[in-house]
């Protein structure tokens, strides 16, 4: 029995280990709000619950906390997530907003809100919202994703004042969404302090939606996609739920904590396989009492590669500069899943460079049934350096991609380029520094993977870069 036992052990591994590139998976993300105000303002018991919810932490692979104010320390004690937001202060000095992730991160941003009413205490601490680049890893080749995670605790109260300043908050990190997110998978979760049934948050949240394009969790995963409507009886939780309430009443119920995603043309979240949940039951102490006064709330969320499109993951450069993202032009109307027929080809490059990369510019033939097929040209960068251009034959495709960074007036940027072909041609421009890294198109599948245009982020010259592929027709 323990040998077959074993046997079938090896064989799983074996079998592993010949499994193609994992193309698609899921991991938990959790929002909460801690109440960790000191003791005396705080509307929960911080000193005895905060331990409680520390232990707790580990099953979730991403959490956002707001409120992680004066009992910090005692939050990440008995927390093992590699990845840990530091503190940015106790209340008074500090958001509240920190980032627990089992998967590494980069760019971390804290931004504090342009409006605040003074109600509330809103206005004594610098609350706002946080912008962190996660990597999430994949047991594949090709590496793994980036999705952009938003933690947020916008204006508190409901009256007229709060309202509006909820609006403002809304739309100051729709705004930054819209620019530093660019193109990119986005997860937007924390404290809304809005309702869809009050009049006024219901517009704010409304817009917030329809200008990134991020889709409510709750709405679409319980609901059905449907909306409560602005002015509706409101559909508040009970708190705390008395005993014997069953998940579904806990779910159907509206909590002003919330959880927003959206893919991008390389990634799409799953809806109908992605779950949502109030975790009441696993916040609550010894006697069933929650640990906040708020609930969490969980969602494992499943993520599904494009087959056709993939982001490469080595990015070369430094964090200045506006963010741009070609996915954006090349997939000007697809939502994802991309069908193969959608992908556009690059036909040709044009590179402008002396001791640094100044400009990227290439052109795209867009797939379409007209002849000759539109084309479209992308440029990033400004205008110094001189040009050199590569214009692709019919089979020929970039398949590789040589890129160095180096530093300018105390700024990494982007110092060389070198694009190569199947066919073994190149063009390059810039110096070449110690700092150089070579990426090449996901080669592993028969498919003829090929360069179809960067994200990154650029000014006058070339800040940052990384590679998009697709299979080329
Ligand atoms: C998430 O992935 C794990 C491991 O593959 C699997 O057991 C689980 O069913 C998945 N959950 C969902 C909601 O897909």
């Amino acid at each position: 029995m323990k040998m077959l036992q074993k046997f079938l052990l090896l064989l799983g591994s074996v079998q592993l280990a010949l499994v193609a590139a994992q193309t698609s998976g899921n991991f938990s993300i959790l929002s909460y709000n801690v109440a960790g105000l000191p003791e005396l303002l705080s509307s929960g018991d911080p000193a005895t619950n905060t331990p409680l919810i520390s232990s707790r932490l580990k099953a979730y692979n991403i959490i956002n906390v707001q409120e992680d104010f004066n009992y910090h320390a005692a939050l990440y004690a008995s927390d093992t997530h590699a990845y840990r937001t530091p503190t940015s202060g106790g209340a008074g000095l500090g958001s509240g907003l920190n980032t627990l992730s089992d998967f590494p991160y980069a760019d971390l941003n804290r931004v504090k809100w342009d409006a605040c009413n003074l109600n509330s205490g809103d206005c004594i601490t610098p609350k706002g919202f946080t912008f962190a680049r996660v990597s999430v890893s994949v047991a594949d080749a090709a590496g793994g994703f980036l999705v952009d995670v938003y933690n947020l605790h916008t204006d508190a109260g409901s009256d007229e004042g709060d309202i509006s300043a909820r609006a403002k908050n809304f739309a100051q990190v729709a705004a930054y969404i819209q620019k530093s997110s660019v193109g990119m998978p986005v997860i937007v979760m924390g404290d809304t302090n809005a309702r869809y049934t009050r009049p006024g948050d219901s517009e704010s949240l409304h817009s917030f939606l329809s200008t990134t394009g991020l889709t409510d969790l709750w709405v679409s995963k319980i609901r059905g996609g449907s909306f409560p409507s602005s002015g509706a009886d409101d559909l508040v939780c009970q708190f705390p739920f008395p005993v014997g309430t069953s998940q579904a009443d806990m779910n159907a119920c509206e909590v002003v904590d919330k959880i927003f995603v959206r893919g991008n043309p390389a990634l799409s979240f799953s809806f109908p396989r992605s779950t949502y949940a109030n975790a009441h039951t696993a916040f609550i102490d010894a006697s069933g009492a929650p640990l906040s006064d708020h609930y969490p709330i969980l969602s494992t969320l499943v993520w599904e590669l494009s087959p056709y499109v993939h982001m490469g993951d080595a990015v070369v450069g430094g964090p200045h500069g506006d963010a741009f993202n070609d996915l954006v032009d090349l997939f000007p109307t697809s939502q994802p899943p991309i069908a193969s027929s959608a992908v556009p080809r690059l036909t040709s490059i044009t590179l402008r460079g002396a001791n640094r990369l100044d400009a990227i510019s290439h052109t795209v033939q867009l797939p379409s049934t007209t002849s000759p097929a539109p084309s479209k040209t992308l440029t990033h960068g400004g205008t110094g350096g001189s040009p050199s251009t590569l214009t692709l034959s019919s089979n020929e495709r970039i398949t590789q991609i040589k890129a160095c960074s180096g530093k300018h007036n105390s700024r990494t940027r982007v110092f060389y380029i070198e694009l190569t072909t199947n066919t073994g041609r190149a063009v390059s421009a810039g110096k070449q520094t110690g700092d150089c890294v070579v990426m090449n198109a996901p080669g592993a599948s028969a498919a003829a993977w090929g360069l179809v245009g960067f994200y990154g982020r650029s000014g006058d010259e070339v800040d940052r870069v990384a590679p998009l592929w697709a299979v080329v027709q």
